[in-house]
C-alpha cells in the first residue's frame, strides 16, 4: 500500500473502520499478496472481521473477473461435504441421479474462500491437501483426476496448532494453507477503534431503519466502550449498537444504559440479554425465558436425533438439512411460521451459483395447524439469546444449547442471524 490515502480509500470501499496499526498492516498484506497465487490463512478470534479479507484479495488479483466463491466449511453436513467441494459422478451414491460439479470445479480460474476451515473433517482435509499440492482432485465416485486452477484463501477462529495436537487438523495442511498468514487483532487490542465503530454502526442503523437521529455516546460512556473487553469483538459491538439504536428511548447513551447491557468498565461480563430480548428482569419474564430455553433445548435434542436418524437411513446419500423442513409441531401458541427457506446457509457472493445437492424431504409445516407454536421463530430467538449470553462465541453458545458447533453454524446461516 503506497500511501495513507490509498489505505483510506480501501477501507472506505469495504466499509472498514479503525485506526489500529495491526489492522491496517493486515489489510496492506492482503493487497500485497493479492496478485500472487499463494494460499492465505486468516486467523483471528470470532467477530474480528476476517471475512472481508478474502474479498479484498480476490478483487485485487488477476482473478478478479473470475468466480469468487465463499464456503462456510462448518455449515455443510459431514456426509455431503466431499461431494459439495469436489463434486460427484452420476450414480456415486443412491441419490446421485446426475453429476455434480462441486465448488473446486466451479471456481476454476477464480478464488475459493474456505471459511471456518478448522471445521473440515479429516478425510476432506486429505482431499484438500492433494488439490493444493497437485492442482488435481477426484470427484466422489471417480478415479479420474481433474485439474483446477483455484486460489485458496482460508479463515479460522480455531487455534489450529492446538487442533493439530489434538489430532483434529493435519499439520501438513496447516503449513500448506498458511503460506501467507494474516492475523486480525481482537477489538480489545485496538485502542480507540471501539468508539469509532460504535459511531459507524449507530449511523448505519439509523439510516437502515429511518431513525431520524443516530444514538451517541456521552464522554463517560465513550470511556466505558473503550475499556470494555468486547469478547465477541466487532460482531458483539455491532449487535449492541443496533439494539440500543432501536430500543433506547434517549439518543444519548450513558454508562448506566450500557451497564444494563452488561457493558461495564474493564469488564467482559454478561451482555444483559433480558433487555435485549425486550423483556425486563421481573420474575415472570425470567421464568418465561427459562421455559423457552428448556423447551427449545428439548426441541434441539429431538431435532438432532431426527437428523442422526435421517443420516443413518440415507447412508451415503447427500441431503441438506433445512430447519424449516424438520419443524416439529408443538402446541403452545398461535404465531405464524416465518421459517427461512431451504438452502440459505451458504451463499455464493460471486458471479456463479452452484446448486446445492437436493433431496426431497417432506415439509412438516404442511402438517402444522393453527394452534401450533412456531418452533422456527422460537428456535431462532433461543439461538440469538444463547449467542448474546455467550458474547457471540458460537462454540460456547453451541455448548449451552447442547448442539454441535456445526449444527449451530447451519442454523445461524439458515435463520440469517449473522446478517
Ligand atoms: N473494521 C471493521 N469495520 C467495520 N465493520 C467491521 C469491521 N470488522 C468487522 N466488521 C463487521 O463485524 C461483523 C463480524 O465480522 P466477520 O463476520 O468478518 O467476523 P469473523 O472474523 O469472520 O468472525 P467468525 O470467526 O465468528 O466468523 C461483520 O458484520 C463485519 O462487517
Ligand atoms: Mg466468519
Amino acid at each position: 500500500m503506497s500511501s495513507k490515502s490509498d489505505m483510506q480509500s480501501l477501507m472506505n470501499r469495504y466499509g472498514i473502520v479503525g485506526r489500529n496499526e495491526a489492522l491496517r498492516e493486515a489489510l496492506a498484506t492482503a493487497v500485497l499478496v493479492a496478485p500472487t497465487d499463494l494460499s492465505v490463512l486468516i486467523q483471528g478470534e470470532s467477530g474480528v472481521g476476517k471475512e472481508v479479507i478474502p474479498r479484498i484479495i480476490h478483487d485485487h488479483s488477476k482473478r478478479k473477473s473470475k468466480t469468487y466463491i465463499a464456503i462456510n466449511c462448518g455449515s455443510i453436513p459431514e456426509g455431503t461435504i466431499d461431494s459439495e467441494l469436489f463434486g460427484h459422478e452420476k450414480g456415486a451414491f443412491t441419490s446421485a441421479i446426475g453429476e455434480h460439479e462441486g465448488y473446486f470445479g466451479a471456481a476454476d480460474g477464480g478464488t475459493l474462500f474456505l471459511d471456518e476451515v478448522g471445521e473440515l473433517p479429516l478425510s476432506t482435509q486429505a482431499r484438500l491437501l492433494r488439490v493444493l499440492e497437485t492442482g488435481e482432485y477426484l470427484r466422489v465416485g471417480s478415479s479420474t483426476p481433474r485439474k483446477t486452477d483455484v486460489r485458496i484463501v482460508a479463515a479460522t477462529n480455531v487455534d489450529i496448532p492446538n487442533a493439530i495436537k489434538q489430532g483434529r487438523f493435519r499439520e501438513d495442511l496447516y503449513y500448506r494453507l498458511c503460506t501467507i498468514n494474516i492475523k486480525i487483532p481482537p477489538l480489545r487490542k485496538r485502542q480507540g477503534d471501539a468508539v469509532l465503530l460504535f459511531k459507524k454502526f449507530a449511523m448505519d442503523t439509523a439510516e437502515r431503519y429511518n431513525i431520524p437521529e443516530p444514538i451517541r455516546l456521552t464522554p463517560e460512556a465513550e470511556a466505558v466502550v473503550n475499556s470494555y473487553k468486547w469478547p465477541g469483538n466487532i460482531r458483539q459491538l455491532r449487535n449492541i449498537t443496533e439494539q440500543l439504536s432501536i430500543l433506547s428511548e434517549s439518543r444519548s447513551i450513558t454508562p448506566e444504559v450500557l451497564a444494563k447491557h452488561g457493558i461495564t468498565p474493564n469488564s467482559d461480563a454478561d451482555t444483559g440479554i433480558a433487555t435485549i430480548a425486550g423483556s425486563n428482569s421481573s420474575g415472570t419474564q425470567h421464568d418465561y425465558e427459562q421455559e423457552i430455553k428448556i423447551l427449545a433445548h428439548a426441541v434441539f435434542e429431538l431435532r438432532s436425533e431426527v437428523q442422526e436418524l435421517k443420516e443413518k437411513l440415507q447412508g451415503n446419500n447427500a441431503w441438506h438439512e433445512t430447519p424449516a423442513s424438520t419443524t416439529m409441531p408443538v402446541h403452545v401458541s398461535t404465531q405464524k411460521n416465518t421459517s427461512p427457506s431451504a438452502h440459505t446457509y451458504h451463499t455464493l457472493p460471486g458471479n456463479k451459483h452452484v446448486q446445492p445437492l437436493e433431496l426431497d424431504i417432506p415439509n412438516a409445516e404442511e402438517i402444522v395447524d393453527d394452534d401450533t407454536l412456531n418452533i422456527g421463530d422460537m428456535e431462532k430467538r433461543n439461538i440469538l439469546l444463547a449467542l448474546q449470553r455467550n458474547h457471540y462465541k458460537r462454540k460456547l453458545a453451541a455448548e449451552e444449547l447442547g448442539i454441535s458447533e456445526r449444527t449451530l453454524y447451519r442454523k445461524i446461516k439458515a435463520y440469517g442471524i449473522d446478517e
